[in-house]
C-alpha cells in the first residue's frame, strides 16, 4: 500500500491484541500519578509511540487508522516534515521570550490575518483552546463596556477553565456553580429536539426560547452569545443553515457581540477554513485552537478590526503565548494547509465519508444518524430504527472492536466522533468504514439485532 508516495506496510497492522502488555504497562504505571483520564483512554488505554501521516503506532508494535487526529488537532498529519522541521529549527534558535516580537511571531500573525474571514485582524496568541476563549470573553467585557452577561446552547462545550466552563454544559458536580452571567439555552439539534418538535414544521421555536433566555435571564448587562457551529464535544450535533443567521440577527438586535468558538471547526476541518464560511457569518469574535499549531500548542483568539482598540485592554501579556516554537509550527501549517490544497482533500474525503456513512446508515438498524460537514463527522446509534433513543453502551461495543481491528477514534457514549487529520486518504477512509462496518455487525449480532 502507498501512501503520500511512500510504500507503507500493511495498514492497519495489529500484530498482538490491544492494549498490548507493554501499553497496560506504561499506562498501570501513569495512572499511579496521573488520574482522571478521559472515557476514551479509559475504555482502550493504548499507549502511543509514534504517529506518521495518517496513522500512529503503539508501544506494541500496532499500527492504526487514525480517526481522531489528536483531538481534531493534527490538521495537517502526524510530524508533518515541514512542521517537525520548523519546530526543530526554532528549539535550537529561540524558545522564549516572552511577548517580545519575534519575527516569525510577526508572519505567523501576518498569514493567519490573511486567512481570518471579513474585517477580523485583531489577534491575541495563546497555547490551549480554553484560554483562547477566556482571553476572548475578557476582551467582550471590555468591548462591551463592562457588561459581562454571556449566553451559549445547551450542549456547547468551550473548556474548562471559569468562564469558559461557565458556558458550556457538561460539567460535573465537582465544577460547582457557573460564573455570574452564564446563561445556556435550550439548542437547535434537530435529531433530538428538546421540545419533540420537527423541523422545519417548528418554525425554530428554539431560537424564540433563545430570545426569552437573552431577554429574560439577562439582567441589561448581555454583552455577547457564544456558539460552536457545530458542536464537537456533545457529538457533531450540526444545525439547520437558518439557524446562523436568525442567532445573528438576535445578537445584531440587541447590540451583543457574536463570538464564535471555532477552536475544533476552524483551519479547515468542514472543508472551509473557518466553519462560519459555511453560512455567510462573520463574527465579532473568533477563537481558534487545535488545528492552527498541526498538533503543537498554539491557540488565538482574534477580533473585528473595529474593536481592536480593546486588546490594549486586555492584555496580551502570558508567559508562553506566541512563543517562537508555538509561531513556528502555526506559520508551518497554515502555509502546509494552502500549499497542499488540504482543504480540496478534506471536501474530496469528506465527501466519500459522508456517503459511506450514509450507507452505514442505510445497513445497520442501530445506526439512528449520520451527519456533520467536512472531516468533522458521527455517527449516533439508537436502539431502534426511526427513533433517536441513544444506545450507549452499543457506543462503547463498536468503539472498542473497531479499536481492537486498528481503528484510533472517538467515543462520545452512543455517539461515534470521526475526525481524521486533514490529510486522511480515500483508500484508507475506506478501510476505516469498512471496519466500523464489522464492528457495528458485531455489536448487532451481540444484542440480537438484525
Ligand atoms: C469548541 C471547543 N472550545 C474550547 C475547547 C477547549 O480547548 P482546550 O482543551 O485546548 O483547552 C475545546 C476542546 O475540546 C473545544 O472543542
Amino acid at each position: 500500500m502507498t501512501e503520500n508516495g511512500k510504500t507503507l506496510k500493511k495498514i492497519p497492522n495489529i500484530i498482538i491484541e490491544p492494549p498490548g502488555p507493554k501499553s497496560r504497562s506504561w499506562h498501570e504505571r501513569a495512572v499511579r500519578h496521573m488520574r482522571g483520564y478521559s472515557n476514551q483512554v479509559k475504555q482502550f488505554p493504548v499507549v502511543w509511540e509514534s504517529g506518521h501521516e495518517n496513522t500512529m503506532t503503539d508501544v506494541d508494535g500496532n499500527t492504526y487508522i487514525d480517526f481522531s487526529a489528536g483531538i481534531y488537532c493534527n490538521s495537517t498529519g502526524h510530524c508533518h516534515p515541514k512542521v517537525a522541521e520548523k519546530i526543530k529549527q526554532y528549539a535550537d534558535k529561540l524558545m522564549n521570550c516572552h511577548d517580545f516580537t519575534t519575527p516569525v511571531k510577526t508572519l505567523f500573525l501576518e498569514k493567519l490575518a490573511s486567512l481570518l474571514p471579513g474585517s477580523i485582524n485583531g489577534i491575541q496568541l495563546y497555547c490551549g483552546g480554553s484560554e483562547a476563549v477566556e482571553a476572548a470573553l475578557r476582551a467582550v467585557r471590555v468591548i462591551k463596556g463592562g457588561k459581562y452577561e454571556m449566553f451559549s446552547f445547551w450542549g456547547d462545550w468551550h473548556g474548562k477553565t471559569m468562564a469558559s466552563m461557565s458556558l458550556s454544559s457538561l460539567g460535573n458536580e465537582a465544577f460547582g456553580p457557573r460564573a455570574a452571567g452564564c446563561h445556556l439555552s435550550p439548542v437547535p439539534n434537530c435529531f433530538r429536539c428538546p421540545f419533540k418538535l420537527k423541523y422545519p414544521s417548528c418554525s425554530l421555536v428554539c431560537m424564540d426560547i433563545l430570545e426569552g433566555t437573552i431577554d429574560n435571564e439577562g439582567t441589561g448587562m448581555q454583552a455577547a452569545m457564544v456558539m460552536e457551529l457545530i458542536q464537537g464535544y456533545s457529538g457533531t450535533v450540526t444545525y439547520p443553515d437558518e439557524v446562523y443567521k436568525r442567532v445573528e440577527d438576535i445578537c445584531r438586535k440587541r447590540d451583543m457581540l457574536l463570538v464564535v468558538d471555532e477552536i475544533l471547526t476552524g483551519m479547515g476541518r468542514t472543508g472551509k477554513m473557518f466553519c462560519c464560511e459555511h453560512f455567510g457569518l462573520v463574527p465579532d469574535v473568533i477563537t481558534l485552537g487545535k488545528g492552527v499549531g498541526g498538533g503543537f500548542p498554539v491557540s488565538a483568539f482574534a477580533v473585528k478590526e473595529e474593536h481592536a482598540w480593546a486588546l490594549e485592554k486586555a492584555s496580551a501579556s502570558t508567559t508562553y503565548g506566541g512563543n517562537p516554537i508555538a509561531c513556528a509550527a502555526g506559520l508551518a501549517t497554515l502555509e502546509v494547509i494552502e500549499e497542499e490544497r488540504i482543504l480540496d482533500n478534506v471536501n474530496t474525503v469528506g465527501e466519500y465519508l459522508k456517503g459511506r456513512l450514509s450507507e452505514l446508515k442505510e445497513a445497520h438498524t442501530i445506526v439512528g444518524d449520520v451527519r456533520g460537514r467536512g472531516l468533522l463527522l458521527a455517527i449516533d446509534l439508537v436502539k431502534e430504527k426511526g427513533s433517536n433513543e441513544a444506545f450507549a453502551d452499543a457506543g462503547k461495543m463498536v468503539y472498542e472492536k473497531a479499536f481492537a481491528k486498528g481503528l484510533a477514534w472517538i467515543p462520545a457514549g452512543n455517539i461515534l466522533r470521526l475526525a481524521p487529520p486533514l490529510t486522511m486518504t480515500e483508500e484508507l477512509a475506506g478501510k476505516a468504514i469498512d471496519i466500523i462496518d464489522e464492528a457495528i455487525s458485531e455489536t448487532e449480532k451481540h444484542y440480537g439485532i438484525n
